[in-house]
């Protein structure tokens, strides 16, 4: 059964067909494909094109077509083009071809699939984001049971300053809570319904877009029929959505990976979030993270060739459309494996907090400190970075630590430099110092979770 056979003698090639076909992947929009229908089939009957009884026998076709779809009953066949052609022949079987005939008045596929995608995609945004909340949960509660823990801050992975693992863990969250925000500002642009749009350029039959989009859940419909079919911004926003949380998410991966080798020894992997080699026993192996890694570049890479299929494509609907869907469904797909092992990963880990603490001074990670402090003697900073750069290479020198200097050596650097300088030269008084706002001292760091969460809760909501 084909949805367009009047003007042709023959059939399709087999070739022809075969490229066409979209079902293997398109597949998933079915149930979307079948509100669509059901929301269609009202419309019709306001417009005066359905009685009573047919509209109500064909909601009755519907709801068997979903409860055969759901069940596994019915499925599409090698013959179907797409999702749209494999339902309508499943509600003519229903309904009958007299009555099943009659739905496809004033709707095309084209601004069908236009609908569909957005609705599917609006719920996959609502999944993304349950699951990248795990993930930010995850990194609150080991924030939460480190309170004190310390540990170098980098900058070029070299030691900077001394700032505290809750800290670093919030830093993380905040990047992801952001890409949540994207996909929430996103779903406003993408909500508007296409249905209703035609083929491209609207209907005769007195239909009614807005009613249609608010039974989808829309809360309302396109401006511009042709613009409604032909545009595909909010798949390629949606694929940059995720492709940046992908990103954010290889930046956790990549410390958790770092921060596992022997020479850092920051963390202890879960057996459970582990895996092993098949030929060196000893090997406990952060696959978590690397696939982590690996899939931010699939997601980069979706959204690189979405907009690729995009670009230079004149209005309205061209068939490239169909290559819109795959790369998005693969992202979504990609997400779903990985949040829940990325949850489970961070949620496990084991902190070594004694060595974190050892490493946290080492490599004068102090030095600004002494500076400030001599800032706020009333040294010019500029006088103040130096004579701190001298203490770095007195003790340097001597191969020790900053507070290892002597009285002598302090006063003899810069005379401002008394003995009270070693105040700040602790891993503790140097946190608790950054107590600006944003700034990693406990109580900041306190202050910054308390405002993340009750952003978690408004997002939870959505
Ligand atoms: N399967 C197509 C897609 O996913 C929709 C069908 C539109 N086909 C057409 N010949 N107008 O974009």
């Amino acid at each position: 059964m084909k949805l367009w056979g009047g003007r042709f003698a023959e059939g399709p090639a087999e070739a022809m067909a075969a490229l066409s076909a979209s079902t293997h992947f398109d597949w998933r929009l079915a149930p979307y494909d079948i509100a669509g229908s059901r929301a269609h089939a009202r419309v019709l009957h306001r417009a005066g094109l359905l009685t009573d009884t047919e509209l109500d026998d064909m909601l009755a076709a519907l709801d068997r077509l979903a409860e055969d779809v759901e069940s596994g009953e019915f499925t599409p066949t090698v013959a179907d083009e797409d999702v749209h052609t494999a339902l309508e022949r499943g509600l003519l079987e229903r309904a009958g071809e007299e009555l099943g005939g009659k739905l496809r008045a004033g709707r095309s596929r084209n601004d069908q699939v236009a609908t569909l995608f957005r609705m599917w995609l609006r719920d996959a945004a609502r999944r993304v984001t349950s699951g990248t909340l795990d993930v930010v949960d995850a990194l609150v509660a080991q924030a939460i049971s480190h309170p004190d823990a310390v540990l170098p801050g980098r900058t070029h992975l070299q030691h900077a300053q001394p700032v505290l693992l809750a800290h670093h863990l919030l830093a993380h969250a905040q990047a992801l809570v952001r890409d949540l925000g994207r996909l929430r500002d996103w779903d406003a642009r993408a909500a508007e319904s296409p249905y209703g749009s035609g083929a491209l350029a609207g209907s005769s039959l007195g239909l009614d877009p807005e009613a249609v989009a608010h039974e989808l859940g829309f809360p309302t419909s396109v401006d511009n029929s042709i613009d409604g079919t032909a545009s595909r911004d909010f798949a390629a926003e949606f694929c940059f959505a995720v492709a940046m949380l992908g990103v954010n998410l290889s930046r956790i991966a990549e410390e958790v990976i770092i921060w596992n080798t022997a020479e850092f020894g920051y963390v202890t992997l879960d057996d459970a979030w582990a895996t092993g080699s098949s030929i060196m026993p000893q090997k406990k192996n952060p696959d978590v993270a690397e696939l982590t890694r690996g899939k931010a570049g699939r997601l980069i890479g979706n959204l690189t060739g979405l907009l690729a299929t995009l670009k230079a494509q004149p209005l309205a609907y061209n068939r490239d459309l169909q290559e819109d869907k795959e790369p998005v469904f693969d992202s979504v797909d990609q997400l779903e494996l990985l949040l829940p092992a990325i949850a489970g990963m961070i949620g496990t880990l084991t902190f070594h907090t004694d060595r974190l603490a050892e490493l946290a001074p080492a490599g004068f990670t102090l030095a600004t400190d002494i500076a400030e402090w001599l800032v706020r003697q009333g040294v010019p900073f500029r006088r103040a970075h130096e004579a701190a750069g001298e203490c770095v290479r007195v003790a340097e020198g001597r191969g020790v630590g900053l507070d290892a200097l002597t009285d002598d050596e302090f006063a003899e650097i810069h005379p401002a430099l008394t003995p009270e300088v070693r105040a700040v030269i602790t891993v503790q008084g140097s946190v608790a110092s950054r107590d600006s706002r944003g700034g990693t001292a406990p109580d900041r760091v306190t202050e910054q979770r308390e405002r993340l969460e009750a952003r978690l809760a408004e997002l939870r909501a959505w």
